[in-house]
């Protein structure tokens, strides 16, 4: 099992990457309440790594334990290979940038980026050109003697941004930084921010409830429900190879159909439903299966095509099509009442004619039937 969890998380080919941030076994109790429930990840030097989950599942908790503002009731956390507990934020070799912009409403921008400098004892020269860079580095150079009450939501994070990596600290801890601002606003700085953590190489550990964002984003990403991680992996794998029900659901959008494993051999299972369909599925080598058992296996929208030449072929009524400009969504009823969601790509060769009522036959190939772990 340990070892099985220190592969799953190495990235391909680079074992030898060194770790920026441990967690090893910790678990964070409000009274009988784990907020985050033994959690062990390795998130490497230079690394975007995401940790993805929904509200409430412990990701705040867990990157308030890196920062220091709280310590783990068990297990224990390092950062740059020195364990920090019981070691205050301040001397903590990271920076934390929150959802809402923690500014100084009184200071401009030259003086936000450069308060924890000052404080440092940096002053002179080293400390306009450090500050000048940092505005730089975020797009706000010619804004540093605005207060914040002349800048856009945007704009305000981006000192806030500035202020957290003017020290160069190792980690820099993000907690939904972009969760206030619009959608097009959102799109554009996730890109910028993409762009920034490549050029200045510093570890950054974001928090996030949105699966496109990570996505997008992110190196690797820990998927957390209910305190515990679920599987870290990077994004394409995750998508593909989902581990369980959760992270198939959470990413994305999938199908799950459920049957008792019938037969095994290899990678290559049997399932059979309730109204007597055979699936043939991948069960990949981190998930158990048993003849006999439940099992649940999951295939995306877009894996399905119209017409019986795959693998797998199932007989439905289209319920419902949804027009969704590139692609078409198709809400299809199997005999047995469960529901099957069928992408087509509009290409300039689609041939799907298909229309409500219809009955037709979508197929699938045994590959990207995947049979998920618990
Ligand atoms: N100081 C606290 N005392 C008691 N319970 C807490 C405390 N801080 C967090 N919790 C609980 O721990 C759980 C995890 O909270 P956390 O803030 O880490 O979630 P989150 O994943 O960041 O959620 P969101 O996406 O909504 O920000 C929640 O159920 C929350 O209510
Ligand atoms: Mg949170």
């Amino acid at each position: 099992m340990e070892e099985r969890r220190t592969m799953q998380q190495s990235p391909p080919g680079e074992t030898e990457r060194k770790v920026a941030v441990r967690l090893s076994g910790v678990t964070k109790s409000f009274g009988d309440f784990a907020a985050v429930d033994d959690v062990s990840l390795d998130i490497y030097e230079g690394e975007f790594f995401s940790l993805l989950g929904p509200s409430g599942c412990g990701k705040t908790t867990t990157l308030r334990m890196i920062a220091g503002f709280e310590e783990p009731t068990a297990g224990e956390i390092s950062v740059a290979g020195q364990q920090v507990q019981g070691v205050p934020p301040y001397k903590r070799p990271v920076n934390t940038v929150f959802q809402s912009y923690a500014i100084f409403p009184h200071l401009d921008v030259f003086d936000n980026v450069a308060f924890g400098l000052k404080r440092a004892g940096v002053k002179g020269d080293e400390l306009r050109r450090r500050v000048t860079k940092a505005c730089g580095m975020v797009q706000l150079a010619g804004y540093e003697k605005r207060r914040p009450n002349m800048l856009s939501g945007g704009q305000q994070q981006r000192v806030a941004l500035a202020r957290a990596l003017v020290n160069r600290p190792k980690v820099l801890l993000l907690d939904e930084p972009l969760g206030a601002l619009d959608l097009k606003l959102r799109k554009e700085l996730q890109l910028e921010l993409r762009t920034l953590q490549e050029e200045v190489g510093i570890t950054f550990v974001y928090v996030t409830h949105d699966q496109e964002e990570a996505l997008t984003m992110s190196d690797r990403i820990a998927v957390m429900n209910e305190g515990k991680v679920q599987q870290v992996a990077d994004p394409a794998t995750l998508y593909e190879r989902p581990r369980n029900r959760f992270v198939a659901g959470f990413i994305g959008q999938t199908n799950v159909i459920s049957g008792k494993v019938e037969s095994v051999n290899g990678d290559r299972v049997l399932i059979k439903t309730a109204a007597g369909a055979e699936i043939e599925a991948i069960a990949h080598e981190e998930v158990r299966v048993e003849v006999g058992a439940e099992a649940h296996l999951a295939v995306r929208p877009e894996k399905l095509r119209f017409g019986n030449s795959g693998d797998n072929v199932f007989a439905a009524e289209v319920r419902q099509i949804v027009y969704l400009g590139a692609s078409t969504q198709y809400i299809m009823k199997l005999a047995d009442g469960g529901r099957l969601i069928v992408y087509q790509q509009n290409a300039h060769d689609a041939t799907v004619n298909a229309a409500v009522g219809d009955e037709a036959q979508v197929s699938c190939d045994a590959t990207n039937c995947l049979v998920l772990g618990g």
